[in-house]
C-alpha cells in the first residue's frame, strides 16, 4: 500500500466505476433479451436467465462499491447523485430477487405473479440509473447538446443562441467569454459537477464565486482568483484547467484579462469596450470581426418560386448553395438529350444576381451563349472544362471579376487570353491543364494574380 500514500486511493479505484458499471447493464439487458427469446421460441432458457441476473447483480455490487468511492470526492450535483445512487442500489437488489424467483417461478404462485412486475421494474431502474449516471459524468446537457432547438426545448433546455461574430453586434460575454468557459472549463464547472463549488455557466453563478469566495474583481484582472488560476505555471497544482485538459490559448487568456479589466460586463457589446490593436487580433483569433468573404457580404432577396420552376423546366438543376441561403448553384447535365441553348440561358438569367456557382462542364458551348454568361455578375465558381471555350469566348467572360474558382481544363484557349485572365483579380484557383497556354503564359498569370494557385499539369 506504500504506493498509495501520496495518491487518493478512493479516487484511483473510484474512477473504474465508469467502466465496471457497464457489466450489470449488459447482463441485465441480456437476461431480458433471453426472456423475450424464450417467450417467442417457447424454449426453456430459465437457467441462463437466472444466472444472467445473478452475474448482473454481483457486478452491480462491485459497481456500487466503486461508485461510492468515486462519489466521496463530493463535487457532484447532489440530487442527480442521490437519484443515481439509490436507483442503482435498488436495481441491484431487484436483480438478486429476480435470480431467486426465476427458478421458483413454476412452483410458487406468488413468484409467478411478481416476476413480470420485477422485470419491468429492473428495466425502468436501469434506465433512470444509467441516464443520471451519464449526466454526472458528461453533464445533464450532454445528450441533447447538439440536438436541434425544437428537441432541446422538449428536453427542457434553453435554445442555443446563434453566436454573433460580427464585430459591431457581438456581445463581450455571450459571444467571446462564455464560449471559452464552455469549451475549456465547464466539463468541471457546470451544474452537475461544480468543482471547487464554482459554476462558470452564467453571470450570477460566476459572480457568486467558489469555495474561496469571489473569483472575479471587476476592473482588476490581477486581483481576480480566476485570472490567477489561468496564468499560473501549468505544472502548479492550482493551475486551471486541471488534469491535463487543454489549457487556454494565449489569445483566450488575454481576452479574459481584457474582459475583467474592462469591468467584467455581462451585457455590453464588444465595441463598447476599449479595443487595442492587440485585442483586435485576439478577437479575430476566436472568430469575431473577421472580414467577410464576397459571398457572405451578398445580401439578396430570394428568387421567386415561379422563376425557379421556369429555370428547372429548361433542364437546369438549381438549388440553394446551403440550407436556406438565397444564393444559388446551377448545373446542366452533359447527358441530357436536349442540348443547352441561348434561349435557355435567357430564362436562367432571370435569377442572374443570385447565381454564385455554375457548372457547365463538358457542354458544347457556342460563343453567343458564352457571351451571355458575362452577365452573371456575382459568379464566384465557374466550371467550364471541355466546353470548346476559345479566346473569343474568354474575352466575353472577363467581366466576371468576383470569380474565385475557374476551371478551364481541356479548352483551346491560348496566350491571347492572358489579358482577360489577368483581369480576374479575385481568382484563387485556376485550372489550365490541357489548354494551349504556354509556360511563359503561366508565369505571366502568376506574376499578375499573386493570390492564385494555377493547376496546369506542368
Ligand atoms: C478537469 C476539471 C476542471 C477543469 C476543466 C477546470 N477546473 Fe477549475 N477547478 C477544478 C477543481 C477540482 C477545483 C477545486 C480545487 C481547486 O481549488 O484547485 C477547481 C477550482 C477552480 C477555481 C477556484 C474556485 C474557488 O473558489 O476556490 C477557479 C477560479 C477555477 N477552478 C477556474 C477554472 C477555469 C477558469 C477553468 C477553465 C479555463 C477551469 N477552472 C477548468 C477542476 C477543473
Amino acid at each position: 500500500m506504500i504506493f498509495f500514500l501520496e495518491t487518493n486511493v478512493y479516487q484511483f479505484f473510484g474512477r473504474f466505476h465508469a467502466i465496471i458499471v457497464h457489466l450489470p447493464i449488459g447482463f441485465i439487458v441480456l437476461a431480458v433479451l433471453f426472456e423475450l427469446i424464450s417467450l417467442k421460441k417457447k424454449t426453456d432458457l430459465n437457467l441462463a436467465i437466472s444466472y444472467a441476473y445473478l452475474v448482473g447483480a454481483l457486478s452491480g455490487v462491485f459497481s456500487i462499491i466503486l461508485g461510492l468511492m468515486l462519489a466521496s470526492d463530493g463535487d457532484y450535483n447532489e440530487t442527480t447523485l442521490n437519484i443515481h445512487k439509490w436507483t442503482g442500489i435498488t436495481m441491484t437488489i431487484v436483480a438478486f430477487l429476480l435470480f431467486f424467483i426465476k427458478r421458483k417461478q413454476e412452483a410458487l404462485f406468488w413468484a409467478r405473479k411478481s416476476y413480470p412486475v420485477l422485470v419491468t421494474l429492473v428495466v425502468a431502474l436501469l434506465f433512470v440509473a444509467g441516464h443520471n449516471g451519464g449526466s454526472l459524468t458528461h453533464g445533464s446537457d450532454y445528450l441533447f447538446e447538439h440536438a436541434p432547438n425544437p428537441i432541446r426545448t422538449l428536453a427542457g433546455m434553453k435554445p442555443v443562441r446563434e453566436r454573433v461574430i460580427d464585430l459591431d453586434s457581438a456581445l463581450v460575454y455571450e459571444d467571446v467569454i462564455h464560449p471559452i468557459f464552455e469549451s475549456k472549463c465547464n466539463v468541471c464547472h457546470s451544474n452537475d459537477k461544480a468543482k471547487g463549488d464554482l459554476l462558470l455557466t452564467d453571470a450570477e453563478s460566476i459572480m457568486n464565486g467558489g469555495e474561496s469566495g469571489a473569483v472575479i474583481v471587476g476592473g482588476n484582472a490581477k486581483e481576480s482568483e480566476l485570472y490567477r488560476r489561468i496564468t499560473l505555471s501549468p505544472t502548479h497544482k492550482e493551475f486551471m484547467p486541471t488534469e491535463g485538459r487543454t489549457p487556454l490559448s494565449k489569445e483566450e487568456t488575454m481576452l479574459i484579462q481584457w474582459w475583467i479589466d474592462e469591468g467584467a460586463s455581462f451585457d455590453k457589446k464588444v465595441v463598447e469596450l476599449n479595443i487595442s490593436d492587440r485585442m483586435m487580433i485576439c478577437l479575430k483569433d476566436v472568430g469575431i470581426g473577421l472580414e467577410k468573404t464576397f459571398i457572405e457580404r451578398l445580401d439578396l432577396k430570394a428568387v421567386e418560386d415561379n422563376v425557379i420552376a421556369a429555370i428547372e423546366a429548361q433542364g437546369f438543376k438549381i438549388k440553394p448553395i446551403t440550407g436556406n441561403s438565397t444564393l444559388l448553384e446551377v448545373a446542366y447535365s452533359p447527358y441530357r438529350k436536349d442540348s443547352i441553348t441561348s434561349e435557355k440561358i435567357e430564362v436562367l438569367l432571370q435569377a442572374r444576381t443570385n447565381i454564385v456557382w455554375l457548372d457547365f462542364s463538358s457542354l458544347n458551348l457556342q460563343v453567343d451563349l458564352i457571351a451571355k454568361l458575362g452577365q452573371l455578375e456575382n459568379l464566384v465558381e465557374l466550371r467550364m472544362s471541355n466546353t470548346n471555350l476559345t479566346d473569343v469566348g474568354m474575352k466575353a467572360i472577363e467581366s466576371l471579376t468576383h470569380l474565385e474558382y475557374l476551371n478551364l481544363y481541356g479548352n483551346p484557349i491560348s496566350d491571347v487570353s492572358l489579358e482577360s485572365l489577368n483581369k480576374l483579380s479575385s481568382l484563387q484557383k485556376l485550372y489550365l491543364w490541357k489548354t494551349n497556354i504556354s509556360e511563359e503564359g503561366l508565369k505571366n498569370i502568376k506574376d499578375h494574380l499573386q493570390e492564385v494557385t494555377v493547376i496546369s499539369g506542368i
